[in-house]
């Protein structure tokens, strides 16, 4: 009988892939064979001797001591891309709710104390207030072609956005296969430089942390609405707050909320939602199972 922890809710769709009779479940165990985990971080937690597989129901692994887990020999599984739909449609709205202050309007609407004869007269007068503007003809800077960047890409320029993308990683080749029509930026420094919106969909690694800060943002046009759905790390706060003071950053939509960030002016802070579907939940618990069950059973190392 295989042990597998559940160390967040994982949906049943795709526990049920491990069969009752051989398989055990159960958010706390002393020994587990596997653990299937979403955001929880784990890296004080102690490993006992019988795990042997760690599954991540999601893309980022920042949330697993990866260093221990190789000195262990402790299998890393995430399933990328299985949750890429939910996280482009969500940053398609933001664009759209960072252009159109739909947030504001709608807490003002709900606001109104009035009797009902003079609620439509009100709304007249104070939606001056809540004016936006199109996303139709502006430019979208795409950093990271994986997945979720080029899917937002693709259905970006169907909204009738520019869309200019790059991608350190990816061959210039692969990075294009979506479409012909994102324009290949030459560097990031060239993308910032063009962007109206821009969105990030990149790991955060040494490398990467904190990489958007005073000097990046001093590059961009000024107003900028920036959408950040990969990790808040990647910024570096108190550089950020002072680019959303000043108003070189027009809007700054986080999936990462902080406690400074959360009433800083321009901000709108999303409770980590990117991939927060029904039908995104039970792509990764599927993955993140049979990835699970196949090593186990058959020493498979499948990244999906
Ligand atoms: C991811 O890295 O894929 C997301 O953060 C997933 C999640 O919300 O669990």
């Amino acid at each position: 009988m295989y042990k597998i922890q559940t160390l967040n809710k994982i949906a049943e769709k795709g526990l049920d892939l491990l069969p009752h009779g051989q398989y055990e479940i159960a958010s706390e165990f002393n020994e587990p064979d596997g653990i299937i985990v979403r955001s929880f971080k784990m890296h004080e937690m102690p490993f006992p001797i019988s795990l042997k597989a760690i599954a991540r129901a999601g893309a980022g692994v920042n949330n697993i001591p990866l260093e221990r887990c190789s000195e262990k020999g402790i299998v890393v599984f995430n399933t990328p891309g299985a949750n890429a739909n939910a996280v482009k449609e969500l940053v398609l709205c933001s664009m759209l709710l960072a252009s159109r202050d739909v947030v504001g309007g709608v807490a003002w609407t709900k606001s109104l104390e009035a009797p009902a004869d003079q609620i439509p007269a009100l709304v007249e007068q104070g939606k001056a207030n809540f004016a936006g503007c199109e996303i139709k003809g502006k430019t979208l800077g795409v950093v990271g072609l994986g997945a979720i960047g080029a899917l937002v890409a693709k259905d970006a320029l169907a909204l009738g956005m520019n869309v200019i993308g790059y991608d350190p990683y990816l061959s210039v080749d692969g990075a294009w296969e979506l479409s012909n029509d994102v324009q290949k930026a030459s560097g990031l420094e060239t993308l910032l430089k063009s962007a109206d919106y821009l969105t990030i969909h990149v790991p955060l690694l040494p490398s990467t942390k904190e990489m958007y800060n005073a000097e990046k943002f001093a590059m961009m046009k000024p107003g900028i609405k920036i959408m950040n759905f990969a990790r808040g790390e990647l910024f570096k706060e108190d550089d950020l707050l002072d680019a959303l003071e000043s108003g070189q950053i027009g809007a700054y939509v986080t999936d990462f909320p902080t406690t400074k960030l959360i009433h800083a002016k321009g901000v709108i802070p999303v409770p980590h939602l990117g991939a927060s579907t029904e039908e995104s939940e039970e792509n990764c618990a599927i993955w993140a199972s049979r990835q699970l069950k196949n090593f186990l059973e058959s020493g498979n190392i499948e990244n999906s």
